[in-house]
C-alpha cells in the first residue's frame, strides 16, 4: 500500500482553553480532547461537525510522527495508547513507554520524556491536570505513576518520591506480602479536582496482588484513600468470602479504567474477577466487589452502591472498559445513567444514582458442576435488556461454513468440548465459551448525545481446559527445564507445538532463526505488544527457555484428550500467596485448521444500541480478511482491539481490525463512509480534535498483534 505522508504548514498553537472547557461533562466544546475517553464521562463523543459524510472521503494524511524508539531492542511495536489533546498539543506515548508532546496541528515533537524502566507494558493512555501555570501529565511505567511537566516535559520532582509514586502503596500491610507481586496500570486512572484515582493490572493467577483502588493526591503523589475491593473483616462484602480469604487471594482490580462525575463528584469503575482465573475452590462465595459496577465518593473513596453482574467468577470476565456516563430519555424524562458493557457482550444501563438496573435483569440457576473442590455460584443474573452483543453458546449449527473443510474439522473438536451452558464451569475435558476476550474490549465505545451506544465486539469463542495441579506435576517430572518452563508460561498462547494461535499470536517454530538470543531474552523480560513481560523468570529460567526454542525440538500435536500443556502458574523460588488446585492448561480461540475463527462469521462487529429503549438499531461485520471476501465469502468481520468516537455531524471514526484500516461510518445507516489503509494495524482508539479551525482525526498506528510492525501516530484532515 502506498503511503502518504503529508505536511501541512507550522500553526501556531491554538489559544488557550479556560480550565472549565476542560470539565469533563461539559459538551459543548470539543475542539480539545482532554482525557482518555474523551472526556471523563468516557463518552467519545466530540460536538465537532467540519468532517461530515459528504466530505469524508476528502480526507488526507496530515501528519505522521513515528513514536518508537529504535535504539532499545524491545522489539516492541504495539501501541494501544489513545492520545489526548489540550491546547492544540498532542500527547502520547510509544511503545517503549516514552511520553510525548506534539504539535498536535503539525506532528512536530515539542518534547519526550524517558523514563529510567526495564519493564515494558502496554499503556492506553494519560491524564492532564492543571491549576494556573502548574500543567501535568500522570501515567504509569512499570509499578510506578510519573507526574510530567506538561509544557516542558520533566519530571516534577515535589511528586511523591523524585516525581514517582509507587503503585505498591496501600496494598502494603492488609492482606499478604504484595511488595514483589506485579503491579502496574495498563490504562489511565481518573482525575477528580486534586485527587487521581487509579486501578491497576495484575497477575491472575496465585500471585496476584489484591486490585484495591487507591487515590494519590496530584500535586504531592501522597495516597488518600484505599477502598479495599476484597474487603477485610468488618467491611460489608467481607461475608462473602470465606474467613481470612483476603490474606492469600489477589484480584478483583480494575484494569480497564474508570470514569468521574464531576457534578456528583462519584467515581464508577467496573472490577475485574478474583485470583486464581478460573479455580476459585479457595474462595467460596459470591466474591464482592469482583465483577461489579461500583460507585464511590471521589473525595472519601466511600462505597455509595454496587451491582455486581458475575457471581463467583470462574471464567475471567473482567469488566474491561471504563463506564460510559451518559443520558437516557424514558417516558419522556432525562435519566443519566452508567453503562458498563463486558467482556461476555452484556451491557449493563443502571441509574447512576442508585445503581439500580433500568431494563429487567432475571437471576436464574445455573450449572454447579464444577471441579472437584469449586464452588460454582448456583444462580447468575441475566441482563434481558439489551441483548448481549454476541451469541453466548456455541451450537453445532454455529459451526464455521466457510469451507466444507474448515467444518468437518472444527466439528470434531466440537463434539469433544462441553458446551451446555454460557455458565458451564471450566472442566478437564475442555469448554467451549465466549467471553474471554471480548465482547468488549479495551478500545471502549462511544455514545452520542441522543443516548445511541457505539460499540465494536469481538465473537470468539475460547476453549478453556484445565488440569489438576497433581496431574501437571506429574507430567512436568518428565520434561527438560526449558520444555517445563515453555508449557507453563508460554503454551497458552503460542500453543504446546509451538505453531500459535489464529492470526494473532506467532508461531515459535524456527524463532531461533529469526531472533537473536538477546532480543528472545529481553522480549520475555520486558514483553512486546500484546506478549505479556515474564518479570519472575530469572536469568536461568530465561536461558533454559530460549536454549529449548533454539534447539527446536516439536512437541507433537495432539488434539485429543491428552493433557500435556501448560498451567498458569510460573516456576518461581517465588513464596505465592497461594497455589491453587486446578491451573488453566489450555486457553485459546477456537479456529479452523487456517486460524480462523470455527464459528459462522461475524467474528467482529459495530453495533449501533438505543439506549433508550435497549433495542439494536443495526448490526455491521467490522473488517475483513481479503483473501477470503476474494473467494467471495461476504465480508466476515475480524477480531477488532481498540474503539470508536462519535462526532457530532454524525460519523463514526474506527481502526482496530486486523486488515490494518481506520474507517468513517455513518452513524444513521451504518455504511461505511471512507477507509483507509493504514501502514501497519490501528490497535487502537480513535481521537478527534480541532486546531486552529481544522478538525483532525488521529490515532496511533503501532502494528503487532503477531501482524506487520508499526510505531507511528497519523492524523487526517480535509485539504
Ligand atoms: C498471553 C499470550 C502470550 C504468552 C503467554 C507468551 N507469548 Fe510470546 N508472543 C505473544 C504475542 C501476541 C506475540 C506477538 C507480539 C506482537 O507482535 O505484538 C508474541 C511474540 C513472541 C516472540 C517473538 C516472535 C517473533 O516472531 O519474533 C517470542 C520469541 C515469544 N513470544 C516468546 C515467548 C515465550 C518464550 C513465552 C513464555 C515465556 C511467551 N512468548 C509467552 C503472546 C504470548
Amino acid at each position: 500500500m502506498t503511503f502518504r505522508f503529508f505536511i501541512i504548514g507550522l500553526l501556531i498553537l491554538a489559544s488557550c482553553n479556560s480550565a472549565d472547557q476542560k470539565d469533563a461533562s461539559d459538551l459543548e466544546t470539543g475542539k480539545d480532547y482532554p482525557a482518555y475517553g474523551g472526556n471523563k464521562a468516557n463518552n467519545r463523543y466530540s460536538p465537532l461537525t467540519q468532517i461530515n459524510s459528504e466530505n469524508v472521503k476528502d480526507l488526507q494524511v496530515a501528519w505522521t510522527y513515528f513514536a518508537n524508539d529504535t535504539t532499545k531492542k524491545s522489539g516492541r511495536r504495539e501501541i494501544q495508547c489513545q492520545p489526548i489533546v489540550v491546547d492544540g498539543i498532542l500527547y502520547g506515548t510509544s511503545a517503549e513507554l516514552n511520553l510525548f508532546a506534539l504539535n498536535a496541528a503539525t506532528g512536530e515533537q515539542l518534547w519526550k520524556f524517558e523514563p529510567i524502566s526495564d519493564k515494558i507494558h502496554s499503556n492506553r493512555g494519560v491524564m492532564y491536570w492543571e491549576n494556573g501555570d502548574d500543567k501535568r501529565i500522570l501515567y504509569t511505567v512499570g509499578s510506578f505513576l510519573f507526574a510530567v511537566n506538561a509544557v516542558t516535559g520533566e519530571l516534577i520532582t515535589t511528586f511523591g518520591d523524585q516525581g514517582k509514586t509507587d503503585l505498591h502503596e496501600g496494598l502494603e500491610g492488609v492482606g499478604h506480602e504484595t511488595k514483589d507481586l506485579h503491579v502496574t496500570s495498563t490504562s489511565p486512572g481518573v482525575i477528580y479536582e486534586n485527587t487521581v484515582v487509579m486501578g491497576s493490572s495484575l497477575s491472575e493467577g496465585g500471585d496476584a496482588a489484591p486490585g484495591y483502588i487507591r487515590a494519590f493526591d496530584v500535586i504531592t503523589g501522597k495516597l488518600k484513600w484505599v477502598f479495599h475491593t476484597i474487603p477485610q473483616p468488618g467491611e460489608p462484602g467481607y461475608e462473602t468470602w470465606p474467613q481470612d480469604a483476603y490474606k492469600k487471594i489477589g484480584g478483583v482490580n480494575c484494569w480497564g479504567g474508570l470514569s468521574v462525575d464531576e457534578k456528583r463528584g462519584v467515581v464508577y469503575f467496573g472490577t475485574g474477577s478474583p485470583s486464581s482465573d478460573f479455580y476459585g475452590g479457595a474462595r467460596e462465595g459470591a466474591n464482592l466487589y469482583a465483577n461489579c459496577i461500583v460507585a464511590l465518593e471521589a473525595e472519601t473513596g466511600k462505597l455509595k452502591w454496587y451491582s455486581q453482574a458475575i457471581r463467583h467468577d470462574l471464567w475471567d470476565r473482567d469488566f474491561p472498559i471504563p463506564p460510559n456516563l451518559t443520558t437516557i430519555t424514558q417516558n419522556g424524562k432525562r435519566r443519566d445513567v452508567v453503562v458498563q458493557v463486558g467482556k461476555d457482550g452484556y451491557i449493563h444501563v443502571l441509574d447512576r444514582d442508585t445503581g439500580e438496573s433500568i431494563f429487567p435483569v432475571e437471576e436464574r440457576p445455573v450449572p454447579t458442576n464444577g471441579l472437584p473442590g469449586e464452588h460454582p455460584y448456583p444462580t447468575q443474573k441475566f441482563v434481558l435488556k439489551p441483548k448481549p452483543l454476541m451469541k453466548q453458546l456455541v451450537t453445532e449449527d454455529d459451526l464455521t461454513d466457510i469451507s466444507p473443510e474448515a467444518n468437518a474439522f472444527v466439528k470434531q473438536r466440537f463434539q469433544e468440548l462441553k458446551t451446555a451452558h454460557q455458565y458451564q464451569p471450566p472442566s478437564e475435558k475442555g469448554t467451549l465459551l465466549y467471553g474471554y476476550s471480548g465482547g468488549a474490549e479495551w478500545g471502549g465505545n462511544a455514545t452520542d448525545l441522543d443516548g445511541v451506544l457505539y460499540q465494536n465486539s469481538n465473537h470468539v469463542p475460547w476453549e478453556l481446559t484445565m488440569i489438576s495441579k497433581k496431574e501437571r506435576d506429574e507430567e512436568l517430572a518428565s520434561l527438560s527445564p526449558g520444555n517445563i518452563l515453555y508449557l507453563k508460561n508460554c503454551a497458552p498462547c503460542h500453543g504446546k507445538d509451538r505453531i500459535g494461535n489464529s492470526t494473532v499470536i506467532p508461531s515459535l517454530v524456527d524463532v531461533g532463526k529469526r531472533r537473536t538470543e538477546s532480543e528472545m531474552n529481553n522480549i520475555m523480560k520486558s514483553g512486546n505488544g500484546r506478549m505479556p513481560a515474564f518479570p519472575y523468570l530469572s536469568d536461568d529460567h530465561r536461558k533454559a527457555l530460549i536454549g529449548y526454542l533454539k534447539n527446536n525440538e516439536i512437541i507433537p500435536p495432539k488434539r485429543d484428550n491428552e493433557h500435556s500443556t501448560k498451567a498458569s502458574e510460573p516456576i518461581s523460588n517465588a513464596e505465592f500467596p497461594y497455589v491453587p488446585d486446578y491451573f488453566m492448561q489450555v486457553w485459546q480461540r477456537f479456529t479452523d485448521q487456517n486460524g480462523y475463527m470455527g464459528i459462522k462469521p461475524p467474528w467482529g462487529t459495530l453495533d449501533a444500541i438505543d439506549l433508550n429503549t435497549g433495542e439494536y438499531l443495526w448490526t455491521i461485520p467490522l473488517g475483513e480478511f481479503p483473501e477470503l471476501t476474494k473467494k467471495g465469502i461476504p465480508i466476515t468481520g475480524t477480531e477488532t482491539y481498540g474503539g470508536p468516537v462519535v462526532t457530532g455531524s454524525g460519523l463514526i471514526f474506527i481502526a482496530s481490525t486486523r486488515d490494518e484500516r481506520i474507517r468513517a461510518i455513518d452513524k444513521k445507516s451504518g455504511k461505511v463512509v471512507w477507509e483507509y489503509q493504514l501502514p501497519a494495524g490501528g490497535f487502537s482508539t480513535v481521537i478527534t480534535y480541532e486546531v486552529e479551525g481544522k478538525q483532525y482525526v488521529a490515532l496511533a498506528v503501532g502494528g503487532g498483534r503477531g501482524a506487520k510492525p508499526g510505531g507511528w501516530y497519523m492524523a487526517f484532515a480535509l485539504k
